[in-house]
C-alpha cells in the first residue's frame, strides 16, 4: 500500500530533507585527501543532532554508523573507516535523518580532486539519470517510467544499472512502498499520483551491473573491480509535477 502525503505532511517533511540536503554540503566541503569517512560520519552525527534531528541509519537492521561511506567499487552500504581519503579517489555518501516523525533520505558521490576521465564521466552520468529521473515523477507517468529514464539515460552512455538495490517510498518510515527499480519498462508500473514521496536513488557502475555483498553482511561491491557512483533525492510528487525536497 502506498501511503499519500497531504500538502501539510510533505511541508512536515521538508525539515528532515532540508536538514540531510545542508548536511551534504557541509560533507562535500570536508571531503578532500587525508580526511577519513569516520571523520565525516561524526560529523555528520553531531550536525543532525544539533538541528534536534536522529540519524535515521544508525540501528536500522543494526546498521552502526550515521552515514553509509561507499568508496570506489563500494556500491552501497559501505562504513565509514579509517582508511585515509585519497587524490583519485571517488565516494558516495547516503544519509538520512528522522525529524518530527518524518524522514528525508539523499546521496551524493564525490571526486578526490583529479580522477580519471572514466570516474569523472560515471559520477556526471549519474547525477544526470537521477535529473532525467525526476523529471518523469509527474502525476501523468507511471513507476516504471521513472525507471525507465535512469536506464535509458545510463546504457545508452555506456554504463550499467546496478538491480539488486532499489529506491523507496518514504514518510513516517524510511523505506515505504514501492519499490523504485532504476530500470524498466515505459508505460508500466502503478500510475503516479500527487501526494506520492519517492526517494529515487540511481546506482550506476562504471562496467557490469553484477555486485555482491562482503562477509561484513553491509558493503556492497561491484563484482568485476569497477566505480560505482550513487545520488539519491527524495521528491515529492505534486499535481504540478516534482519537489525535490532534499535540494538546498
Ligand atoms: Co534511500
Amino acid at each position: 500500500m502506498i501511503i499519500l502525503k497531504s500538502p501539510q505532511e510533505i511541508d512536515r517533511m521538508r525539515v528532515p530533507c532540508r536538514i540531510v540536503a545542508e548536511i551534504l554540503e557541509l560533507l562535500r566541503q570536508e571531503i578532500r585527501p587525508g580526511v577519513t569517512s569516520l571523520t565525516l560520519n561524526d560529523l555528520a552525527e553531531r550536525e543532525t543532532r544539533k538541528r534536534g534531528a536522529l540519524p535515521a541509519f544508525k540501528g536500522y537492521s543494526g546498521y552502526p554508523y550515521t552515514l553509509c561511506c561507499s568508496l570506489n567499487d563500494q556500491v552501497v552500504h559501505g562504513m565509514p573507516s579509517n582508511r585515509e581519503l585519497a587524490q583519485g579517489d571517488i565516494l558516495s555518501i547516503d544519509f538520512g535523518v528522522v525529524y518530527d516523525g518524518y524522514y528525508g533520505d539523499a546521496a551524493i558521490t564525490v571526486p578526490l580532486g583529479e580522477v580519471s576521465d572514466s570516474a569523472r564521466r560515471l559520477i556526471e552520468v549519474t547525477e544526470a539519470s537521477l535529473c532525467n529521473a525526476v523529471a518523469a515523477a509527474t502525476p501523468d507517468n507511471r513507476l516504471f517510467d521513472i525507471s525507465h529514464a535512469v536506464q535509458s539515460y545510463v546504457e545508452a552512455r555506456g554504463f550499467s544499472v546496478v538491480r539488486e538495490f532499489v529506491g523507496h517510498g518514504i514518510g513516517k518510515n524510511l523505506h515505504e512502498s514501492p519499490q523504485v527499480p532504476n530500470f524498466g519498462l515505459p508505460g508500466r508500473g502503478v500510475k503516479l499520483k500527487p501526494g506520492m514521496v519517492l526517494a529515487i536513488e540511481p546506482m550506476i557502475n562504471e562496467r557490469g551491473p553484477d555486485v555482491k555483498v562482503l562477509k561484513d553482511g553491509w558493503t556492497a561491491i561491484t563484482c568485476d573491480g569497477g566505480l560505482s557512483a550513487h545520488f539519491e533525492h527524495t521528491v515529492a510528487i505534486t499535481e504540478h509535477g516534482p519537489d525535490i525536497l532534499t535540494k538546498l
